[in-house]
């Protein structure tokens, strides 16, 4: 293989963001060389990076990141230059229900991507960059006003976002500890193609389209801040390059909704759609039990991504809205797919044969 400029290890490729965020670094950047490691989790899809898998800068690895001995050998063979980490357990509700398997992958899991970074680089750390994606949720919940900024004090309040603010501190303990050089990202709700139809709007998407019963959480009056995941994807190439070190940004798309709001907007946008007389498919609203603990409000402030970065998001909530319906209703194979576990079989038939 031709030198290529950087080795880059991304974790969690196969997820929602991890897909974007393969792609937009496999494209934008062919003299770096990509590998993605991913476990293959129910969350993980390789079907979702078909059309850049063939490509010569990009190689995929299955693997667990809790699995240290394998983490240490992977790095130890391949010598990064630099860490995108985004593998985790992503969904609150399965973190209510199974809080361990969070702390193994999102704490346990990250330790090992730190300590084998840590050993790699413990005699040149010159250029190297251990980048690690978190979430808003690690500051907690808002009331009616305000905006987390990156000085906000931390107070995680479920199970997910208790271990990634526990993974966010570690990584910033590296950083101090042994001069690792790091930098992160908290970022608000993202939304668009390739999303797990557990999250709030792939799941009603595809409920909608089903006729099929809306699970509205409590009487919907929680807010969350909306971004388009490519924009996620944008802040995540700018601060990897830009960033600097041992800092945090918080990455927001401005684009606050209450849940039953957005809830009824895309109703309207998908009655249109289907050729529905529009507000039709508001009898599947269906108010359900709250989540226990469930979060009010969350809104970022991000002007230091923009004023130090020059970030914005690019893709207003309208317009992003509607794509990523187009993209549900055009993908229904992806969404029967997703939905059947039929994907699973994907990585058996793609890559065992190799
Ligand atoms: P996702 O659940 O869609 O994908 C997670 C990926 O990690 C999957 O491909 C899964 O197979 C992989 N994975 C899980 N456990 C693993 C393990 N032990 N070893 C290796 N791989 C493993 O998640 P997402 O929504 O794409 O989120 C990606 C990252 O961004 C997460 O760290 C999440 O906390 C963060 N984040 C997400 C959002 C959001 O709105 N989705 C917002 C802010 C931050
Ligand atoms: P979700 O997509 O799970 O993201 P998060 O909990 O990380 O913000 O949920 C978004 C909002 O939608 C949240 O307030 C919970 C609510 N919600 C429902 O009302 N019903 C549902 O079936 C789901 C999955 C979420």
């Amino acid at each position: 293989m031709e030198k290529m400029d950087k080795l880059i290890l991304i974790t969690g490729g196969a997820g929602f963001i991890g897909t974007h965020v393969i792609k937009l670094f496999v494209r934008k950047y062919p003299n770096y060389r990509i590998i993605n490691l991913d476990k293959l989790t129910y969350a993980g899809n390789l079907e979702n990076l078909r059309d850049v898998e063939n490509l010569p800068n990009y190689e995929f690895v299955r693997g667990d990141i809790v699995d240290k001995d394998f983490i240490d050998r992977l790095f130890e063979k391949h010598r990064f230059d630099g860490v995108i980490h985004l593998a985790a357990e992503s969904h609150v509700d399965r973190s209510i229900s199974n809080p361990l398997e969070f702390i193994n992958t999102n704490i346990v899991g990250t330790v090992n991507l730190l300590n084998a970074a840590r050993q790699i680089w413990a005699n040149d750390s010159e250029g190297k960059l251990f980048y690690h994606v978190s979430t808003d949720e690690v500051y907690g919940s808002l009331g009616e006003t305000g905006y987390f900024t990156e000085e906000t004090s931390y107070d995680p309040r479920s199970p997910y976002s208790a271990s990634k603010a526990s993974s966010d501190h570690l990584v910033n303990a590296f950083h101090h500890t042994y001069g690792l050089p790091i930098v992160m990202s908290n970022c608000s709700n993202n939304y668009g193609p390739y999303q797990f139809p557990e999250k709030l709007l792939p799941l009603f998407i595809n409920n909608i389209r089903n006729n099929k019963a809306l699970p509205v959480y409590g009487k919907g009056e929680n807010v969350r801040d909306w971004l388009y995941v490519g924009d996620h994807a944008n802040a995540i190439d700018m601060i990897y390059h830009n960033g600097r070190l041992g800092n945090n940004y918080n990455v927001g798309g401005n684009n606050e909704w209450q849940n039953i709001m957005l809830i009824k907007k895309l109703i309207e946008i998908l009655d249109r759609k289907l050729g529905r007389e529009v507000g039709t498919s508001l009898n599947l609203l269906s108010y359900v039990k709250d989540r226990a603990g469930h979060d009010l409000r969350y809104a970022i402030d991000s002007s230091k991504l923009q004023n130090e970065l020059g970030w914005e998001p690019s893709v207003n909530f309208e317009q992003g809205l509607e794509l990523t319906v187009d993209w549900y209703l055009d993908n229904e194979e992806w969404m029967r797919n997703v939905t059947s576990g039929e994907y699973q079989k994907y990585y058996e038939i793609q890559y065992m044969k190799r």
